[in-house]
Formats: structure tokens, C-alpha cells, sequence
């Protein structure tokens, strides 16, 4: 089977980013990952992948002269480690088309409502605020329309009358880390198709992740 390899982004606590690397070592996730990245030096997601021997960088978002240079930055570092799947854990920075177009179809977001409800940041607070009775989790794929690409899966949660963000929040964290290694098992491994907004399951095998040759050759 295709062994794809993942570039993981992420801004902090790195929970998301512990699930993948769970789900790589229990094999559940057919999938190695080459490299871990932050924006931010006291990301705690850096000492995670640290203590799994994952590769974990700084590239700190400040002291670029614009932000497609930062995303440029980015595609170099992913690049130079034959990145197959780039995945989005918490990462929060909004990529401009240097990255999107360096990466079409290969990056993928997970976001704590269901899209498109409640984008952008503090989804769990904008669902309390709506008095929505579900909410959930989103994976997608990224394309210029920030928390708007292809929805690849979903999970809903109930929304109890007891709940607090930090209640709802931790509930709705529990289902993104199922979701998120299930979501990246399905890119990397299965056919699939992207018509408009529509991310097709079932799709073409063409449109599978293409399998790269080893290193070396
Ligand atoms: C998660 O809620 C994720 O959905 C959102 O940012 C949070 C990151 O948490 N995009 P963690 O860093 O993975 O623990």
C-alpha cells in the first residue's frame, strides 16, 4: 500500500497532531510523517512530534516581507520533504495561493463545527450563541475560501443544556480525533473525486494520491 507522507501545520497544543502520530503508530493510518511545523517556537505540538522522533520545526509567521514569501517559505520546507498530504492541526494562519496552488487538493483542515456553520474562529462559542442543539467536527479540503473547501467528513455531537465552551469544546475534541486521522486514511488511500463543492467518496482512482517513487530514485 502507498505510504503517503504528511506535513503536519500546527499553532499550539498539537492534540490533533498527537492523534495522527497515535494513529501512525497503532496502524491504523497507512502514512508516515515527514515533518511537523509550527509558526510559533512554544507550540506544544513541537515537543509532541519530538517525543514520537518526528522531525519539528519553527517557521515563524513575523519578519517576512508579505504573506505569500511566508507561505513560499512554507512550500519550500514541505517540498524539500516530498510531502504528500499537508494537514492543518490547529494551524492559525489563513494560506494565500502560494501554498494552495503549490498544494491542489493536498491540504486538508479540521475545524470544530459543522461548515458551513459557524467558520472562523470560536466555532464552539458561535454554537452556543446560535442555541444550535448539534454541532460537530469538519474536515476539508483548503482552497481560498478560508473554512469553505470540499467537506471530506464530518461528525455531530449534541449540544446538552449543561454545556459550557469549555464542555462542548472538549466533547467536540474528542470526535476531531477520530475524524482527523480517518479523513487522512481516506486521502491517502482511497479513490476519490472533488466535483465543485462536493467531495465525492466514491470517486475516480485517478484522482487517488499518486504514488511517489522511494527516495533515491
Ligand atoms: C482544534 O479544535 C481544531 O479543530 C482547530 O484548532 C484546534 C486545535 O487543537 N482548528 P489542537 O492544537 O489540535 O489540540
Amino acid at each position: 500500500m502507498f505510504t503517503g507522507r504528511l506535513g503536519v501545520l500546527i499553532s499550539g497544543r498539537g492534540s490533533n497532531l498527537q492523534a495522527l502520530i497515535d494513529a501512525v503508530a497503532d496502524g491504523r493510518l497507512a502514512a508516515s510523517i515527514a515533518v511537523v511545523i509550527s509558526n510559533r517556537e512554544d507550540a506544544e505540538g513541537l515537543e509532541r512530534a519530538r517525543r514520537a522522533q518526528i522531525e519539528a520545526t519553527c517557521v515563524s509567521h513575523r519578519g517576512w516581507h508579505s504573506r505569500d514569501d511566508y507561505d513560499r517559505a512554507l512550500v519550500r520546507e514541505l517540498e524539500r520533504r516530498r510531502v504528500d498530504l499537508v494537514c492543518l492541526a490547529g494551524f492559525m494562519r489563513v494560506l494565500g495561493p502560494a501554498m494552495i496552488d503549490a498544494f491542489p487538493k493536498r491540504i486538508l483542515n479540521i475545524h470544530p463545527s459543522l461548515l458551513p456553520a459557524f467558520p472562523g474562529r470560536n466555532a464552539q462559542q458561535q454554537a452556543l450563541d446560535c442555541g444550535v442543539k448539534i454541532a460537530g467536527v469538519t474536515v476539508h479540503l483548503v482552497t481560498s475560501e478560508v473554512d469553505g473547501g470540499p467537506i471530506v467528513l464530518q461528525r455531530a455531537v449534541p449540544v446538552l443544556d449543561s454545556d459550557t465552551v469549555e464542555t462542548l469544546s472538549a466533547r467536540i475534541l474528542a470526535e476531531e480525533h477520530r475524524a482527523f486521522p480517518e479523513a487522512v486514511g481516506m486521502l491517502l488511500n482511497e479513490a476519490w473525486a472533488v466535483d465543485g463543492r462536493r467531495f465525492l467518496r466514491h470517486g475516480r482512482v485517478d484522482e487517488a494520491l499518486p504514488s511517489r517513487p522511494p527516495a533515491g530514485n
